[in-house]
C-alpha cells in the first residue's frame, strides 16, 4: 500500500527539490559514460543483486523525486553482461511501515519460504523499513527487517503480509541485512542474515527468510568505529592456492582512512553461527574517498565461480551536492575479488571485470612520457620501470589530476583536478600505504567523472570522484617504460 504524499513529506529528513520534465540524455556534463547512473533524480547504495537466468540485477537506494536524499525505494536494473544496463520500473516504494533502507536480495531455490514454486523460485529481498515518523517520535525502534518477493524475475514485487520479519529489539541503528545461504561441516544450510546494528555485526540465522533467530555479535575492540557501522556483507573466498577464508565487510561512516565514508573488512572464520577474525588489523577495501556501502552479487553461478563487488560512488562527506543536477551518483565499476596471501596476513583484492573489454574501441601502446589524449573515456596499463612515479592528467583549463608514488605510498591529488568548491575538504589530498614491495603494474580508469585506480591488480585501489571543468587532454607518465597501453573506451549507454 502506497503511503498518503504528506506522510511521505513528512517522512523526509530535507526538502525534497522537485526535478521535472528533465528527459535523461545519459550525456550531460559530468554523466558517466561506463558506470551505472540512475536515469533521473538520487541514488546511493546499490542494493539487492542477485544473478538469476542470465540477468545481473542491481537495485539501488533511490529518491524518484528528488535529486538529494528522501523516502527511500529500491530503484532496479538489469544486465546480462554487467557493463550494459537496462533501467526498470522503481522495485520497491515506501508503505505504511516505513521507506525501504539497504538490503539484498536471494533466490529461495528450494523454496525454503514457500512463496515460490519449484518452476518459478521467488526471488527474495530482504530490507531495512526506516519508520521516519517513529524516528520523530523519539522512538528508538524505528528501523525493521522488512521482505518482499518476486516470481517473474524481479519484474513484480509483492510485499510478505507478516513483515516485518524482524522486529527491532529497541536499539536505534538496526539495518542493511545481508542475506545468504550458509553450509558448514556440521551443517546442511540456513540462511544467514548479517545485520549492522549500530556499532557492531548482528548474526541471525533461519530456516526459512522468514523466521530470524540471533546467534551472535561481532565487535572486535581494535577495528574502526569512527562512525556508524553499515551496509555488512559476509562471503567465503578462496586464494589462488585453493585456501578457503570468511570476509565480513562492514562500511563505516564516518571514519574513513581520507575522511568520510569508506569500507573496512575482517577475514576469519564463519562456523555458521559467529565470526572469529584472524588477523587483528584494519583493512580497508579501497583508500579512495568514493567506494561505499558495496556488497556482492548473489547466485552467482559456480561455473563462474567469481565473487562479484560493486559500490556506491560516493561519500556521505558531499554527495548530496556533488555538481550534477539531472541525477546524482553513479556506482563504482563492477570488480571481481580476490582473496591473497601477503607474506603471513591476507588481503581483498579487487580488480575490474573482463566484460569491461568489450567497451575497447582502439588501443595503442606507447612509450612517449606525454601524450595528447584523443578520447575523454580512457583505460590505462601502465608497467612502472622505477620505484617512485607519476601520473597527471591535465587540460588546457588548467585542471591537474595527479596520482604519485613515492616510497611506500600512493597518492591521489584532487586539489586542482576542476571543480572542487562545492564542499569544503573535497579538493584534497589521499594516501594509501602500498603494502607490496613491488607495484609490478597500474591501471587506471578515467571517466567522464571518476577515476579508479588499481595497483598490482586490485590489491590496492583507490576510488575517486573528480569534476574536470573540461574534459583532460593531455597525459604525463614518470617512472613508466616502454611497455604502456592506452585504451579508448566506448559509452554504454
Ligand atoms: C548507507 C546507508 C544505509 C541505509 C541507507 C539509507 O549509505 O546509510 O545504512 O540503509 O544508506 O539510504
Amino acid at each position: 500500500m502506497a503511503i498518503p504524499a504528506l506522510l511521505l513529506a513528512i517522512a523526509c529528513a530535507k526538502e525534497p527539490t522537485v526535478i521535472t520534465e528533465t528527459e535523461p540524455e545519459f550525456n550531460e556534463t559530468y554523466r558517466p559514460q561506463f558506470h551505472f547512473t540512475p536515469p533521473t533524480n538520487w541514488m546511493n547504495d546499490p542494493n539487492g543483486m542477485v544473478y538469476y537466468d542470465g540477468e545481473y540485477h542491481l537495485f539501488y537506494q533511490h529518491h524518484p523525486n528528488s535529486n538529494v536524499w528522501g523516502p527511500m525505494h529500491w530503484g532496479h536494473a538489469v544486465s546480462t553482461d554487467l557493463v550494459h544496463w537496462q533501467h526498470m520500473p522503481i522495485a520497491l516504494e515506501p508503505d505504511s511501515l516505513g521507506t525501504i533502507f539497504s538490503g539484498s536480495s536471494v533466490m529461495d531455490i528450494n523454496n525454503t519460504s514457500g512463496l515460490g514454486t519449484a518452476e518459478a523460485p521467488a526471488m527474495v529481498a530482504l530490507y531495512t523499513y526506516h519508520d521516519a515518523e517513529g524516528e520523530k517520535a523519539g522512538r528508538v525502534d524505528y528501523q525493521t527487517q522488512g521482505m518482499a518477493y518476486s516470481t517473474d524475475k524481479g519484474r513484480s514485487w509483492t510485499k510478505y503480509d507478516g513483515n516485518p520479519v524482524l522486529e527491532n529489539p529497541g536499539i536505534r541503528d538496526f539495518r542493511d541485512p545481508k542475506v545468504s545461504w550458509v553450509e558448514t561441516a556440521t551443517d546442511e544450510g540456513k540462511w544467514i542474515m548479517t545485520l549492522a546494528v549500530k556499532d557492531k555485526i548482528s548474526f541471525y540465522s533461519s530456516p526459512n527468510l522468514i523466521d530470524w533467530t540471533f546467534e551472535s555479535d561481532f565487535n572486535p575492540d581494535w577495528a574502526a568505529y569512527g562512525g556508524v557501522w553499515e551496509c555488512p556483507d559476509l562471503f567465503p573466498l578462496t586464494t589462488a592456492d585453493g585456501e578457503e577464508k570468511w570476509v565480513l565487510f562492514v562500511s563505516i561512516n564516518p571514519g574513513g582512512p581520507n575522511g568520510g565514508s569508506a569500507t573496512q573488512y575482517f577475514i576469519g572464520d564463519f562456523d555458521g553461527s559467529s565470526f572469529q577474525v584472524e588477523s587483528s588489523d584494519v583493512k580497508w577495501l579501497d583508500y579512495g574517498t568514493d567506494n561505499y556501502a558495496g556488497v556482492t552479487w548473489s547466485n552467482v553461478p559456480e561455473s563462474d565461480g567469481r565473487r562479484l563487488f560493486i559500490g556506491w560512488m560516493s561519500n556521505w562527506q558531499y554527495a548530496t551536492v556533488v555538481p550534477t543536477e539531472v541525477w546524482r551518483s553513479a556506482t563504482t565499476l563492477p570488480r571481481s575479488l580476490r582473496l591473497v596471501k601477503q607474506e603471513n596476513d591476507f588481503i581483498v583484492a579487487s580488480a575490474p571485470i573482463t566484460e569491461l573489454e568489450q567497451i575497447i574501441t582502439s588501443s595503442k601502446s606507447f612509450s612517449e612520457k606525454e601524450i595528447k589524449l584523443t578520447g575523454e573515456l580512457v583505460e590505462l596499463e601502465l608497467q612502472p620501470t622505477e620505484k617512485e612515479f607519476t601520473v597527471e592528467f591535465s587540460n588546457a583549463a588548467g585542471d591537474r589530476l595527479v596520482i604519485i608514488k613515492r616510497g611506500d605510498e600512493l597518492t591521489i591529488d584532487r586539489s586542482k583536478s576542476g571543480k572542487i568548491d562545492f564542499s569544503e575538504g573535497f579538493g584534497s589530498v589521499h594516501q594509501a600505504p602500498i603494502l607490496s614491495n613491488d607495484v609490478n603494474s597500474v591501471n587506471i580508469f578515467l571517466d567522464r567523472s571518476s577515476i579508479e585506480v588499481f595497483i598490482n591488480d586490485g590489491e590496492l585501489v583507490m576510488t575517486e570522484i573528480i569534476f574536470p571543468t573540461e574534459p583532460y587532454t593531455q597525459l604525463n607518465l614518470q617512472g613508466f617504460g616502454s611497455s604502456n597501453t592506452i585504451h579508448y573506451l566506448a559509452s554504454i549507454w
